[in-house]
């Protein structure tokens, strides 16, 4: 039973263990590795939502890595991605060339590689996702074209030379503006998409054509435009137009720029972060997914810059919103984790309470059956001088009192010395192992002839408490005390344990029935002997019979 018991604790503990970790055993967490090549508020927004697309997935993991426009650093920040076990790589390489052996390491070993907004020279790649960089260069090369009615001078700063949209968006402003014949590009300067870069490098161009007219700057990016601007602004030259890509809704974006006529124009260079993400789980999860995708923009001016921001604003607002919404629906499901786990701990602690309890008090209930068990079998093997009493003062044969009642004192020790006086305190002493010398051998001898007793009765049925009380020469009711008082039973519990203790015997050895040997021992009726006896010896007469 015990064990049943330990069994089932420990089956509770496991199940409750495991509600504890709240394993979510069933779902496949994903770690997604993001290789960015630089950090920039573009950057930055597209990070953001990447991770607001993540919100959606409770088994994804985001790993974030810049490369702050080094090439050399981008390799490494993979490399050390997939040793850390990404599931998918995502990645925005800064140039064609350079990252592409990286990129095809991730492929090879097997890592879905989702390659955003900048291409690679190399077709191991399982998708990508990016603007047309072509068409935006081309675009906003018809934009120019009609802004300047057809005539006009243009300084073009490009990108980063080796990475795709720069190399993209000049051959489609290129192809824009070959069909404009008035329109001259006086110069086309290279830059990195960094603004100081783009400073840099127009203010050298002032200081070397101090006299040449320039009417648009082209920045390939709003950094760029704006780095050009401010090299104008500081020799003091006369302000062109500037136009740039990206058309960010921040504070400082594109979108505000030209509603506020600091750019002529801009374009949406979209980010789209958790349209990234989502495919980067379809592909995990195994749904179908498009290899190619192109994401809309559109080009941003002084009529549409307002609606625009508006509108921008407005899904700010919102994605700011959600983004609370979230934070608190986190919270809260955080508080309800630990409202669980504590619940659960509570439910375990009390498993385990009321386990010990049980099997405290099983073992308790057990220790004082044992004891009552004990006294009462060994009462017919008491031997005197197991008698606590007894032990202390022997009853020497000189000692023994004529009779049970007999308190009269007994005779002083034959070799005491006649001629001490004994003091007081000894006298009290002597007194006192008197008095226990007396108790001893009255308990003895009661014990003697109680058992004397009823083993001669024992065979009798009709044999009552008051017929034992009787023979010992007592009243029933001071024979129970005393008996009970030495003993801890009753004397018809004795009586009954001498009975089947004489039926034990005469089972091993006679050739009695059980039936004959239950009416022998004073049972009336042999199937309450069987009984009985199977609650004494916890097994049945007729198997002791059996027994060698
Ligand atoms: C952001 C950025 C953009 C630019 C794009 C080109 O990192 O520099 O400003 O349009 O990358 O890849």
């Amino acid at each position: 039973m015990e064990k049943k018991i330990q069994r089932l604790a420990v089956c509770l503990t496991l199940v409750i263990a495991l509600l504890l970790t709240g394993c979510n055993a069933d779902k496949h967490h994903y770690k997604i590795g993001i290789s960015q090549y630089s950090h920039d508020i573009w950057r930055e927004k597209q990070n953001t939502e990447l991770r607001m697309g993540a919100f959606l997935h409770d088994n994804v993991e985001l790993c974030f890595a810049a490369a702050y426009d080094s090439d050399e650093r981008q390799v490494q920040q993979i490399d050390s991605l997939l040793g850390s076990g990404i599931d998918l790589l995502i990645v925005a390489p800064n140039q064609v060339q350079t990252i592409s052996p990286a990129i095809d390491r991730a492929y090879d070993q097997g890592v879905p590689v989702i390659v955003f907004e900048r291409k690679t020279n190399s077709q191991k790649y399982t998708a990508f996702m990016s603007a047309d960089n072509y068409e935006m260069g081309h675009q906003m090369g018809d934009y120019i074209v009609s802004r300047l009615k057809g005539q006009g001078r243009v300084l073009e700063v490009k990108g980063l030379d080796g990475s795709s949209p720069a190399i993209d968006r000049h051959k489609g402003f290129t192809d824009a503006i070959a069909e404009a014949p008035g329109i001259d590009v006086i110069a086309t300067l290279t830059g990195d998409w960094t603004e100081p870069t783009a400073y840099a490098h127009v203010r050298q161009w002032l200081k070397e054509h101090p006299d040449d007219r320039v009417d648009l700057v082209f920045g390939m990016n709003d950094r760029s435009a704006m780095g050009a601007r401010r090299a104008f602004q500081e020799v003091g030259a006369t302000l062109p137009l500037f136009c740039g890509i990206d058309g960010l809704p921040d504070e400082h974006g594109g979108i505000r720029l030209v509603r506020d006529s600091v750019l002529e124009a801009s374009y949406i260079y979209p980010t789209h972060g958790d349209k990234l993400l989502q495919l980067a789980v379809d592909i995990l999860e195994g749904k179908p997914y498009q290899k190619e995708i192109k994401l809309m923009s559109a080009i941003v001016t002084r009529d549409n810059a307002n609606v625009l921001l508006m509108e921008s604003e407005e899904i700010t607002r919102q994605a700011d919103y959600l983004l609370r919404l979230h934070n608190k629906a986190d919270t809260y499901l955080q508080r309800l984790d630990t409202q669980r786990m504590l619940t659960w701990l509570a439910v375990l602690v009390i498993v385990l309470l009321v386990t010990a309890i049980v099997l405290f008090y099983r073992y308790y209930i057990g220790q004082v059956t044992l004891r009552q068990e004990r006294v009462v079998n060994t009462l017919w093997d008491l031997k005197p001088e197991d008698i606590p009493e007894y032990a202390q003062h022997p009853v020497k044969p000189d000692d023994q009192p004529t009779s049970p009642d007999n308190d009269a004192p007994t005779d002083a020790p034959t070799n005491a010395p006649t001629d001490a006086t004994p003091s007081a305190g000894t006298t009290a002493k002597a007194d006192a192992d008197e008095a226990g010398v007396q108790e001893g051998a009255q308990t003895s001898l009661f014990i003697t002839r109680f058992k004397e007793v009823v083993e001669t009765r024992l065979t009798n049925s009709e044999t009552s408490v008051e017929d034992l009380a009787a023979d010992m020469n007592l009243s029933r009711v001071q024979l129970y005390r005393k008996v009970k008082s030495i003993t801890g039973s009753s004397p018809n519990e004795l009586l009954r344990t001498a009975r089947l203790k004489r039926s034990y015997q005469l089972l091993l050895t006679s050739e009695l029935t059980v039936s004959e040997v239950a009416y022998q021992v004073g049972f009336t009726a042999p199937s309450y002997f069987t009984k009985c006896f199977k609650e004494e010896y916890g097994t049945l007469p007729g198997e002791v019979r059996q027994s060698p």
